[in-house]
């Protein structure tokens, strides 16, 4: 088996001719930054979304989940300090008006890290390395801030007073409703509060596919733990023999490369400060792995002081290995009290809950916010699945079974008997009961199996005409081709059994 590495651009074409995503509007020459998913695409990412919910709201009792308005009172952006704070660096060209981002401009041009660099800097260096247009290689202009928010108005006037944004993170809608969802699901602290939806940021130069949209989603957690006990965190013995690649702020200085160590090592060398933080990272980095990402396409990369959020006090990022380099899949900061003292300030509102040890009132702190994108998310589990098998001259997309867009392929051995097609039919209506199912009369049954293949269907069942007399089919795995033998009236079971992650050849009679 061969994994070619593909371009971001090949991943690209592989999602639109398969169904997965598409560029937006393209009938009308598209809209860069934004993008539809496709019938394969919708399943894909409905199934991430769902697996992390269950992971991280429903099978935990220590957080709960809420899904907030995009548009919201504007004080709010005020109160976080996106109006004056969420921006990046614009510089234009003098000629041809293309606008760039500055830290763009810079790593492109010089491959080196921006992290952390700011306007005057920016500026410094495009004019000491005399970056010139992307475009038309005219000269820039002055680079200036620009602020990502989306501006919107409400209601038919079109005045100062009756403008909004669309929210730019998820995040904050969970710090405006801190108290009522505290109060009402009577929480304890240590908790969590989690939610997933629509982000929208005018990105200056939208990129890479899926990687830098204007319109995305994201799944986030603000980790709320009593500002005098940080360091209890009751599931730190889950993870510390957890091992991942680490770069922390202090080797990036040292110009050292990453190093595999455990948890446990990284928190006696105070590499990772908090527990809260370890665990977090740990926790992550192992719902993608159990997903079934390669584990060793991620790193740990802690902010460098310059680089942090003005609400950060420390931020890891879950780096991903992408075929354009190490990038950002998942932030996960340590936002303090900052936020619900911005709020309890500017609304005017006591967000403080009452701890019922010292009889006083406390500000809890997040000690963890794990933000992730969802669409990164997709292209993470659609880079680790796709391989090209040479004996099958043929993409084989390898997803893990949770994540199947279509579970199971069911087919009739030749489409053109009635008495083949009206069975498989049977068994295809009683298995779409419970599963994503594919039912293919098209081309020969290796054509199908090929198709099926290629955008991942995890088991395919075919009716042959033995199944006409015996009430058996053939079920065949995606991953090795091996077949069995099964009774149509056990098939459900053992299918059951297969996505569920037993081996087939231990599930039935092997077919040669
Ligand atoms: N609440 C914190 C926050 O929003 P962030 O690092 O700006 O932090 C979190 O964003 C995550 O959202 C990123 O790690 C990434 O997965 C995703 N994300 C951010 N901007 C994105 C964009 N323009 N396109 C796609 N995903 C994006």
């Amino acid at each position: 088996m061969e994994k070619p590495k593909l371009t971001i651009d090949e991943m690209a074409v592989f999602c639109k001719r398969k169904g997965f995503v598409y560029p937006t509007s393209e009938i009308y020459g598209g809209i860069a930054g934004f993008y539809d998913f496709g019938h394969l695409g919708v399943e894909l990412k409905n199934n991430i979304k769902n697996e992390w919910w269950k992971a991280f709201v429903q099978q935990r009792e220590d957080i709960v989940g809420i899904d907030g308005s995009i548009i919201t009172n504007p004080m709010v952006w005020k109160a976080s300090g996106h109006v004056d704070g969420f921006t990046d660096v614009l510089v234009d060209c003098r000629k041809c008006g293309s606008r760039f981002r500055g830290d763009h401009l810079i790593e492109d041009k010089l491959k080196i890290s921006t992290a952390g660099m700011s306007l005057d800097e920016i500026a410094k260096e495009i004019s000491r390395h005399k970056i010139k247009c992307q475009k038309c290689g005219s000269e820039l202009g002055e680079p200036k801030k620009f602020n990502l928010m989306f501006a919107t108005n409400i209601g038919p006037m079109q005045a100062s007073s009756s403008a909004a944004y669309l929210r730019p993170e998820t995040a904050q809608v969970i710090f405006t409703n801190f108290k009522l969802v505290q109060e009402n699901a009577r929480l304890k602290l240590p908790f969590g509060i989690a939610q997933i939806g629509k982000a929208f940021r005018n990105e200056i130069s939208p990129r890479e596919f899926l990687f830098r949209m204007r319109e995305f989603e994201q799944m986030e957690i603000e980790y709320f733990v009593h500002p005098e006990k940080q360091e209890d965190c009751p599931y730190i013995d889950e993870i510390l023999d957890y091992e991942l690649n680490v770069l922390s702020a202090d080797m990036q200085k040292q110009k050292k490369k990453m190093q595999k160590m455990p948890i446990k090592e990284c928190l006696n060398k105070k590499i990772i400060k908090t527990r809260w933080h370890a665990y977090w990272l740990a926790t992550m980095h192992k719902w993608f792995a159990d997903l079934g990402a390669n584990p060793e396409h991620f790193r740990i990369r802690q902010h460098v002081k310059d680089e942090l959020s003005h609400y950060a006090l420390d931020t890891w990022d879950l780096e991903y290995e992408f075929p354009f380099g190490w990038k950002e899949l998942q932030g996960l900061s340590n936002r303090t009290d900052f936020d619900l003292k911005q709020h309890m300030q500017h609304s005017k509102t006591d967000l403080s809950i009452f701890d019922e040890e010292t009889k006083k009132k406390i500000i809890p702190h997040v000690i963890c916010e794990p933000s992730q994108g969802v669409e990164r998310a997709f292209l993470v589990f659609m880079f680790d699945a796709y391989n090209y098998d040479k004996k099958r001259d043929n993409v084989v997309l390898k997803l893990h079974p949770k994540l199947c867009p279509i579970k199971i392929g069911v087919f009739p051995l030749l489409s053109n008997k009635e008495d083949l097609v009206k069975k498989a039919r049977d068994v295809y209506n009683e298995l779409v009961k419970e599963w994503t199912c594919t039912f293919d009369l098209s081309g020969s049954i290796g054509r199908r199996y090929a198709r099926a293949d290629e955008i991942g269907v995890y088991a395919c069942v075919t009716i042959d005409f033995d199944s006409l007399e015996d009430n058996s089919v053939t079920v065949r795995s995606r991953d090795t081709t091996e077949q069995i033998r099964v009774k149509i009236k056990e098939l459900k079971e053992i299918l059951r059994k297969f996505l569920d992650g037993e081996k087939l050849g231990k599930l039935g009679e092997k077919v040669e």
